[in-house]
């Protein structure tokens, strides 16, 4: 999709960051967004050992509402969401009025270790990842493919 500028929500130690950058433009910004600066210091090493500039990521300590509550309205080609799976429908608020139309927000674990899809699995992460699922399937603004690779990735674009 030739991605300029992406957020995330969940640095984690760079992985998903590394992969989101080897596909955006070369003079695109990852904005990244985590709870744990150590975390995040080994994200930094990440995306520097494997040749990304400085000015390419911008890393943020914080709680992921916190943060995109201050971020740019429509400012973001991709909104990646990978922090805190309780937080998944705030997250998903936040994340429709990040995107730009045409634009996606991406959520990992859509499946959670098979549970989203067991009824007798009630615990708070399970039932937040659930309900963004079925947000995103009857939502009109977005158009949604919940992909049963590894332990799932919820994909829905916001119509232009
Ligand atoms: C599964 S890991 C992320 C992995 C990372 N996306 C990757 O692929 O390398 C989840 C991360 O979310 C962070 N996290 C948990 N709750 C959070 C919150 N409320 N706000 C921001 N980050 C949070 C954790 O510190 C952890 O680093």
């Amino acid at each position: 999709m030739q991605a300029r500028s992406v957020a995330e929500v969940g640095t984690g130690t760079g992985v998903s960051g590394l992969w989101l950058l080897r596909g955006m433009q070369d003079d695109g910004v990852l904005t990244s967004v985590d709870l744990e600066a150590e975390h995040q210091r080994l994200a930094r090493e990440t995306f520097s050992e494997a040749g990304y500039a400085p000015q390419r990521f911008r890393l943020i300590a914080g709680s992921g509402l916190d943060v995109m509550a201050r971020l740019t309205d429509a400012g973001y080609d991709l909104v990646f969401l990978d922090g805190d799976k309780a937080e998944y429908g705030e997250y998903l608020e936040q994340a429709v009025r990040l995107v730009r139309p045409g634009g996606l927000i991406v959520f990992d674990n859509a499946l959670w270790h098979d549970r989203v899809a067991d009824p007798s699995q009630r615990d708070p992460e399970t039932a937040a990842i659930r309900d963004v699922v079925q947000r995103v399937a009857t939502d009109d603004r977005l158009r949604s493919v919940l992909v049963p690779l590894g332990d799932g990735l919820l994909v829905a674009q916001l119509l232009p």
